[in-house]
């Protein structure tokens, strides 16, 4: 069944504090909880007590010590209710036995590789102990664990080490406090037989945090990266939010099964291993550079996720579009700003848009759900990220940093909601934001229109500004949003245009803000023709079109000042060249020819830093192109058009490239930092040109293969041979294997270079792999790896025509399902590009979604997933 924000409801008891008791063996787990309960000042006597419990079976249940009677409560497939519990603050106590061995589903109490662990947002810790399972309540914990001391040397919890010692019979126990009181989804347990590397952070008020990161044995000089970003997150947050960290100590764990990316849990965050390891033979910059974002990202929680949590899941955003946009911030201050935001606005494009404009489209914060795990989507988190960076473009840093200072002061301590976020902006700097508030509640990525007129006579410079959003699920009418549209006017010369006068809307400095349905302004005084540069930065989450002309836009793309309107002006002219050949109009040579100049003018341009130049000729992805069309899309042509483009852009100057691709090689000892990770990317985006649009990139990128001393440069000769599946790329695809087979990491890279083949094998040749007997298929990255990336970055495959690619990731999703429905559901949400599709590839994946739901008995997650999909 559905649940509605609309009737979100206190509970009528609160929880004061938690003791709990795990008693851990390899025969199974014992949990022994006791909780402080109240009735709130408001409950009517009689009430009863009702607790969540998903997998549980109770051994024994007390309350303040006496055992209850068999009538005084009952339990079944959602938990345990206490049918009429005392009118006063009492103690329940209950027991259950848990068995994480047969844990796959991954949330809960399970085992990675031999380690205990736990994830428990959103609704895990159910499946730990009977407990009123909701951010809203926040309760103080201490954990003792015993267990035994050869296998689980190793045992920690949230918060300070208060006690340790021998339990007899080979056990050992420790015993842990977490002062703050925090929600259960919190909660963190591990026991194992673990490596370590430590360290220590001062913070700028002088307390000394010890810093832990465990793993696996052998890998701890994996983990150096790691420590080394947390310790700049640390710092980061000191100076640039104002915010110290809290306890004595903060431990990392990595593990290897774990269903997401990484968890906050309060002092002890947990990580998949993917986003902790890092050597430079093994890992890419790629990598590096995402290990530095989440470990950011997961510290960064302890004052927007942990400190102030969320009132229920509905405002899920409250916390994570707020730390995305902390953790971009951070990766900005320490990389390349204007790369960081190309990259995260490509990204934005890439997953985000095609989620807003499809079946599953959502606004950041819903307002129902079936299944809250199918709500940690790139909307609340990205399009969540582009709503507070829009709030700050808006207020202006001084604003945005005084209304942050008010939300720590005001709701710390808090589990809070999306109006009280929102307020403490209105309070701290006057602003109005109820009109803002939209881009909260409503889906859907707004479609501006752009149009402009001079008037050389008058020196007069018209521009209009439009928007309007299409409907979404259940969101048939969409008000207008407050757009926030940074510009500027650019003379012939390609320096800034000024103006004298401006009427007809709101203009300060260089921002106008689009709050009704369309804007009119006029500028007087204005010299020359301008060319606009519209939405820099990309200050707003919106899709532009402009009435520019190709030639003004790569006008642009050589003198905006603007260094993200430099790159997606380029962008738009690949891309809407490469959709209009996908639609059957093949682009005029001239315009390839403008194109040309402009891509080599920006590589010969010794201002520009490298990894900049790699954004400008990486070209546009497929996805990026479909969604420019629009509708009944033959991915197949998309891929071609984007193919015949490419080779038309490169034919003329492949000696060039060549030239310049040899002239980029690194030849100091790895480094992951930005200056050598930008030149390998561009040296790397070059072979990627090269190999698709010339006979000379095959052969040089089997050589580059062979002849990297990194990760970052064998992966990238690797999956660029097997995206244009070059003579050499089985034989590739071979070594590689081999040659890294023992380092499951490296196997998902090898992985996801296989899914990415063209050819009209690849789906048999990836059945294959997932059948072997040895295929580690209760193992998230692994599935994630295969599956995931061929449905998201194959779609010519993905979605063939004869709706094979459909039915070979039904197939395998059915019996994921039984494992772990959230990886299964996670991999399913690639049939939302259905709706963009031609008729018959529409009605093919339709064909393979209904039979799986037909044919199987299936989870919430995968079943709701599904009849989003079919319905929209
Ligand atoms: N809170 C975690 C993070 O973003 C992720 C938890 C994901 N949970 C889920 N059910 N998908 O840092
Ligand atoms: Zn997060």
């Amino acid at each position: 069944h559905t649940i509605f924000l609309k009737d979100y409801a206190p509970t009528p008891y609160s929880v004061v504090a938690v003791d709990m008791d795990f008693k851990i063996t390899e025969a199974g787990t014992r949990v022994r909880t006791q909780m402080t309960i109240e009735p709130r000042p408001e409950t009517e006597p009689g009430t009863p007590l009702v607790l969540d419990g998903d997998g549980l079976t109770l051994q024994s249940i007390a309350i303040d010590g006496a055992p209850l009677m068999m009538v005084a409560y009952t339990t079944d497939d959602d938990g345990l209710t206490v049918v009429e519990p005392p009118f006063r603050r009492f103690v329940l106590e209950t027991e259950v036995n848990l068995t994480p061995e047969t844990n796959t589903k991954l949330m809960g109490l399970y085992r990675s590789s031999g380690t205990w662990c736990t994830q428990c947002e959103p609704e895990g810790f159910r499946r730990i102990t009977y407990y009123l399972d909701r951010p809203d309540i926040l309760a103080p914990f201490k954990v003792r664990i015993t267990a035994p001391r050869d296998i689980a040397p190793v045992l920690l919890s949230n918060g300070n080490l208060i006690d340790k010692g021998e339990a007899g019979d080979g056990m050992h126990f420790a015993l842990w406090e977490d002062p703050f009181p925090k929600p259960a989804y919190l909660f963190a347990l591990v026991a194992g037989d673990l490596g370590s590397i430590t360290d220590t952070f001062t913070t700028s008020s002088g307390r000394k945090v010890d810093l832990a990161i465990y793993c696996t044995h052998g890998k701890e000089a994996e983990c150096l990266y790691a420590m080394d970003s947390l310790k700049r997150s640390m710092a980061w947050d000191e100076k640039r939010f104002g915010r110290e960290y809290d306890l004595d100590v903060f431990n990392i764990v990595a593990v290897s099964d774990f269903n997401f990316g990484a968890m906050e849990n309060k002092g002890l965050n947990i990580f998949n291993d993917k986003l902790v390891f890092a050597l430079p033979e093994t890992a890419s910059d790629a990598n590096y550079a995402n290990i530095e974002r989440v470990i950011a990202h997961e510290y960064f929680h302890n004052w927007t996720g942990n400190r102030i949590t969320c009132r229920d899941w509905f405002q899920l955003c409250l916390k994570e579009g707020l730390t995305v946009y902390r953790d971009q911030e951070f990766s900005s201050d320490e990389r390349s700003r204007p790369v960081q935001r190309i990259h995260d606005v490509e990204n934005l494009r890439i997953t985000q848009f095609p989620e807003d404009g499809g079946p599953l489209a959502h606004p950041p914060r819903p307002d129902r759900y079936r299944e809250i795990n199918n709500f940690y989507t790139t909307t609340v988190y990205q399009k969540g990220s582009e709503v507070v960076r829009m709030l700050a473009t808006l207020l202006g840093e001084a604003g945005f940093r005084k209304g942050m200072d008010l939300y720590f002061e005001r709701h710390d301590g808090e589990a809070t909601t999306i109006e009280a976020f929102l307020k403490v902006f209105e309070d701290a700097t006057g602003t109005d934001l109820s009109q803002f508030s939209r881009w909260y509640l409503n889906a859907g990525t707004p479609a501006v229109t752009a149009s402009d007129s001079y008037d050389a006579a008058s020196q007069t410079y018209t521009l209009t500004l439009t928007q309007k959003t299409a409907p979404t699920p259940n969101q048939p009418d969409k008000p207008p949003f407050v757009i926030p549209v940074k510009f500027g006017l650019i003379g012939p010369n390609g320096s800034p245009m000024g103006w004298t006068a401006v009427a007809g809307g709101t203009v300060k400095d260089d921002l106008i803000v689009l709050d009704g349905d369309s804007v009119t302004l006029t500028f007087t005084g204005v010299a020359n023709r301008p060319v606009p540069s519209l939405l820099r930065g990309f200050s707003a989450p919106v899709k532009l079109s402009t009435n520019l002309t190709q030639q003004d836009l790569l006008f642009l793309a050589r003198h905006d000042s603007d260094p993200f309107n430099r790159w997606d002006a380029l962008q738009t002219v690949a891309t809407q060249l490469m959709a209009a050949a996908a639609t059957g109009s093949q682009p005029a040579s001239a315009d390839v020819d403008a194109l040309r100049q402009a891509i080599m003018d920006t590589l010969g341009d010794p201002a520009l830093d490298h990894a900049f130049k790699a954004q400008v000729i990486a070209m546009p992805d497929e996805t990026v192109i479909a969604r420019q069309i629009g509708r009944d899309v033959d991915p197949s042509a998309v891929a071609e058009a984007r193919h015949a483009l490419i080779r038309a852009i490169v034919g003329p100057v492949a000696e060039r490239v060549e030239a310049l691709h040899a002239e980029l090689q690194v030849i100091e000892p790895y480094s992951p930092g930005a200056a050598q990770a930008g030149r390998r990317s561009l040296r790397n985006g070059l072979l990627s040109l090269l190999t698709a649009g010339s006979d000379r990139g095959a052969a040089l990128a089997e050589a580059q293969y062979h002849a990297a001393s990194n990760m970052t440069d064998r992966y990238a000769a690797l999956a660029i041979s097997a995206h244009n599946w070059t003579k050499a790329a089985p034989a590739l695809l071979g070594d590689f294997r081999t040659r890294f087979g023992g380092d499951p990491l490296v196997f998902d890279k090898w992985l996801v270079a296989s899914s990415q083949a063209p050819d009209d094998a690849v789906i048999e040749r990836l059945r294959a792999i997932l059948a072997a007997p040895d295929f580690p298929r209760t193992n998230p990255n692994r599935l994630r790896a295969l599956l995931g990336s061929f449905v998201m970055s194959n779609p010519a495959q993905f979605a063939r025509a004869d709706g094979l690619g459909f039915r070979f990731v039904t197939e395998a999703a059915a019996e994921i399902d039984k494992v772990n429905p959230q990886v299964a559901a996670r991999v399913l949400t690639g049939f939302r590009i259905l709706p963009l599709l031609e008729a018959g590839r529409r009605e093919a994946g339709r064909a393979a979604l209904e039979a799986l739901r037909n044919q199987h008995t299936l989870s919430r997650n995968t079943g709701d997933i599904i009849d989003r999909i079919l319905a929209g």
